[in-house]
């Protein structure tokens, strides 16, 4: 699927070339500890055989890119050194374990921001080097995924839909080692139409969890704006973007007419503007997905990454349960970024990068 190696499940240390078996079939007990620096939150997470959580720790950088309307790129890579010894610190506390009992250190090598993921990814080949422990490189997508099966029995084969800022994809996984994109954006993310669309109407950075709120609040049925049309399983955002921005801007000239000192957005037609644009990313979504699925012959279906906490989306995709499909959804807090699916995605063996020479990539 992405830049990937070996399934094996038997890693080596880099010191004293022990082997040590990873995953399912290792007939062990296994803790993975993972490290994610891909963007603005640092996060480090300890879970026991891909499944069980023992420390999710989450540092987020928000409040310092907020004022700039998004994330700079520079000042993320400087607070990821600020913030990680600590972060680490506190996932070993949190889990009552010690480096001794941790079977493989695993972190993000990309897509990503670079400086961001160079911080992150050193301290995971540091740890790895200096505890004698197996080093794996994850790949951030294949570990959105991975998320859905935190607290769960899920296995493949599944379609899944992977919604983030960066990435909208529709996954078919066969196995853990066998995945294909069947379908993919053609030009903006999901989470990117999400967050410029936020910004037109003047909401805070990141728009994509404000907006969904305040839809909540408004008339889906307000505004009729176009979905994408592309062929198959793929997506466009970028022409719903634009219709959006002219809604905007004639909506403030009509309202200029009335009040031609100070023209504005009201809050209900803000609402009615995120309700009507969050019914048709879902829809479009959903239409998507569900061809998939039928053309396919799947029965299992999961969310994955950062637009997965969308409460519409995830509304929509539940409704598939009563036409047969099992549907799955990480918890909110593993759908936005988080390390507790990498560790999942290492001990899953889920396209995994072995060698700790590995350089980090911001794209796929
Ligand atoms: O997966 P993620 O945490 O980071 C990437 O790997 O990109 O996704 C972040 C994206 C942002 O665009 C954010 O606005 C969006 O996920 N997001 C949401 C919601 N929560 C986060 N978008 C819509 N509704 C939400 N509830
Ligand atoms: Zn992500």
């Amino acid at each position: 699927m992405y830049n990937n190696n070996t399934m094996n499940n038997e890693k080596k240390t880099l010191f004293s070339e022990k082997t040590v078996k990873i995953g399912e079939n290792s007939g062990h007990d296994n803790y993975i500890m993972a490290i994610e620096t891909s963007c603005d939150e640092t996060a480090c997470a300890i879970v026991k055989n891909g499944r069980e959580v023992l420390s999710n720790i989450v540092a987020s950088q928000i409040k310092t890119h907020e004022k700039y309307g998004g994330v700079i790129p520079e000042i993320a890579a400087r607070e990821h050194l600020e913030t990680i010894n600590l972060v680490i610190e506190e996932a070993f506390e949190q889990s009552g374990l010690k480096p001794e009992n941790i079977t493989a250190i695993a972190g993000t090598v990309g897509p990503g921001l670079v400086g961001s993921l160079l911080v992150g990814l050193n301290a995971t080949k540091t740890l790895a080097l200096v505890y004698d422990k197996p080093f794996i490189g994850v790949n951030h997508l294949n570990a959105h995924v991975c998320a859905n099966y935190i607290d769960t029995d899920l296995k493949p084969p599944f379609i899944s839909l992977l919604v983030s800022g960066g990435h909208t994809q529709i996954i078919e996984v066969k196995s853990h080692a066998e995945q294909k994109i069947i379908g993919e954006t053609i030009d903006d993310a999901v989470g990117e139409a999400y967050d410029k669309v936020a910004r037109l109407i003047g909401l805070p950075y990141p728009g994509g969890p404000l907006l969904d709120k305040l839809a909540k609040d408004g008339n889906k049925f307000a505004y009729k704006l176009p979905e994408g049309k592309v062929e198959g399983y793929d997506f466009s955002f970028s022409g719903l973007k634009t219709a959006v921005l002219r809604l905007v801007q004639k909506l403030k000239e009509e309202d200029a007419k009335e009040n031609p000192l100070i023209s504005h957005l009201s809050p209900d037609t803000v609402n009615d503007i995120c309700s009507s644009f969050q019914e048709t990313v879902s829809a479009t979504l959903l239409k998507k997905v569900k061809a998939a699925l039928e053309e396919t012959g799947y029965k299992q279906v999961v969310l994955a990454g950062g637009v997965a906490a969308n409460s519409e989306i995830r509304r929509k995709f539940f409704e598939l349960e009563k036409e047969g499909y099992k549907v799955n959804a990480p918890a909110m807090k593993y759908c936005t970024d988080n390390a507790a699916m990498i560790a999942s995605c290492a001990y899953f063996s889920t396209n995994t990068f072995d060698d700790i020479n590995v350089e980090v990539f911001s794209r796929v």
